[in-house]
């Protein structure tokens, strides 16, 4: 069962797609134009659990000329067309719901340069997040941004999502490293936005408006980034506490201490319980534990960080603080926090996966509301995640589709008492296909129609990623 219901769209009519075939083959090549079932079954569906939806081509482009000739070609005929990636999107950005044609932009992997002088590197769309982290780490770099996804999720999705991970919490997120896009109008126009230079505020940040528009204003064919220095050391400790309160009060005085940890992950009692014994026993009696790591140059100040670190916690009640030893020790760490999701389903065979985010001094509020809201509703809910930056992966656990309405209670349920205390219903996933009907919940009808008419403005006739993140419009 998928939530939101899966919707119904109507479809391009046989005739016209035999005709944007034909013109597809004419500008790429019989090879870069699928349309055989395996394929149209592989790109309808991403990481989102928010439904199956075909596409009737896939378009494979190698260059930026090929890019702008498939969107020109898609508007001539008026025909949808949706980008895509490695379909890891946690949204259904990528999801072709009208079906149409699907533009994979994976054969644009190429990493352009990577500069240790000027601190940038520029990519292809399609370059594996994982692989340009490793060959800038290489030149003694440090592209920060970890979605959970890294081995597979591609550059050009990492764009469109603006998306983020565990080091957001002192690093930032996808659009913090940004600086300039290639990018291809939904028309088929290219225009080269942004700079090279760190600074620069010449014009209205187009970078930041193309960053994050989850794949509905066009679509980067080149991305420039900033890099940092890698850090030299990084250190990383399990901190054990009796119940998911208690870490939650910790986390607050953490940062409130004036510790800015990379990471401090959380997971809670019911996630705890589903990744106890998986490769990691945790000690008798732990309720919930945080991850924190610590990143600098210096081996020993990190060491005395982390102590410190672990002070606090012990005050506000840790039971155990256990600092990895070594690179092998630290991994062990990290998988059990990857394992999370997936061992979820050994709880139930149902999972809806939130990823809202609320300011960091909620923390504790909405742990609190959501365990007691799941209780009311007799569905376990289970908490984890990047919880420094107070963005929380709030899964509802369910049996099957007999608990739908329930599920959709609890969601909704979820999503107010998260905006009630001034949070978002997305802090790293977006809005795509699953949240469109939650985001009228956030945003006020004034602010929803001014991006209506962004979105108007720059594709008019809507051929680009129909159907996604604005609601329709409400009937007065
Ligand atoms: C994570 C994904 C779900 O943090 O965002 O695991
Ligand atoms: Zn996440």
């Amino acid at each position: 069962m998928t939530l939101p219901a899966e919707r119904t769209f109507p479809r391009v009519s046989p005739g016209l797609l035999e005709r944007a075939r034909a013109a597809l083959v004419e500008v790429l090549s019989p090879g870069q134009v699928r349309h055989d079932a395996s394929t149209l079954e592989n790109y309808a569906e991403d990481e989102s659990d928010s439904g199956v939806y075909p596409p009737d081509l896939v378009v494979f482009p190698e260059n930026t000329g090929q890019v702008s000739a498939v969107f020109r070609t898609c508007q001539a005929l008026g025909v949808p067309f949706t980008p895509c990636g490695a379909r890891s999107g946690k949204s259904g950005g990528s999801l072709p719901l009208l079906g149409g044609v699907a533009v994979s932009l994976e054969r644009m992997n190429r990493i352009l340069s990577v500069s240790a002088e000027d601190l940038t590197a520029v990519v292809q769309p399609g370059v594996i997040t994982g692989d340009l982290m490793k060959a800038v780490e290489a030149q003694c770099l440090f592209y920060p941004p970890d979605p959970n996804s890294w081995e597979f999720c591609t550059m050009g999705g990492n764009v469109a999502e603006n998306a983020g991970g565990p080091r957001a919490l002192k690093y930032g997120v996808t659009r913090d490293y940004v600086i300039g896009l290639e990018w291809v109008l939904p028309s088929g126009e290219v225009v080269r936005v942004g700079r090279r230079t760190i600074k620069g505020v010449a014009g209205y940040d187009l970078v930041g408006l193309f960053v994050g528009s989850e794949g509905t204003l066009g679509v980067a064919t080149e991305i420039t980034l900033q890099l940092i220095p890698k850090p030299r050391h990084v250190k990383t400790a399990l901190v054990i506490f009796d119940s998911v309160h208690t870490a939650a009060h910790a986390i607050t005085a953490v940062l409130k201490a004036g510790i800015l940890p990379r990471t401090l992950e959380l997971i809670d009692d019911v996630a705890l319980q589903a990744v106890d014994g998986r490769g990691f026993n945790f000690p008798a009696g732990a309720g919930s534990a945080v991850i924190a790591e610590v990143d600098g140059n210096m081996e020993e100040g990190l060491f005395a960080e982390l102590a410190w670190l672990g002070e606090i916690c012990e005050q506000q009640g840790a039971r155990e603080v256990l600092v990895a030893q070594d690179e092998s020790q630290r991994e062990k760490l990290w998988a059990v926090r990857r394992v999370v999701s997936t061992a979820l389903r050994s709880l139930r065979p149902h999972k809806i996966s939130e990823d809202i985010a609320v300011p960091r001094s909620r923390i504790p509020d909405i742990i609190l509301a959501l365990k007691k809201m799941g209780e009311e509703l007799g569905l376990p809910v289970a908490t984890y995640g990047h919880a420094g930056d107070g963005n929380l992966h709030a899964n509802i656990l369910y049996e099957g589709p007999h608990q739908r309405a329930l599920v959709e209670t609890a969601i909704r349920r979820m999503l107010e008492l998260t905006v009630s205390m001034g949070g978002t219903i997305t802090g790293e996933h977006g809005v795509g296909h699953a949240k469109r009907e939650y985001l009228a919940m956030e945003q006020a009808e004034t602010v929803l129609e001014l991006q209506r008419r962004l979105k108007g403005f720059f594709d008019p006739s809507g051929m680009l990623n129909p159907e996604k993140i604005f609601p329709a419009p409400k009937r007065s």
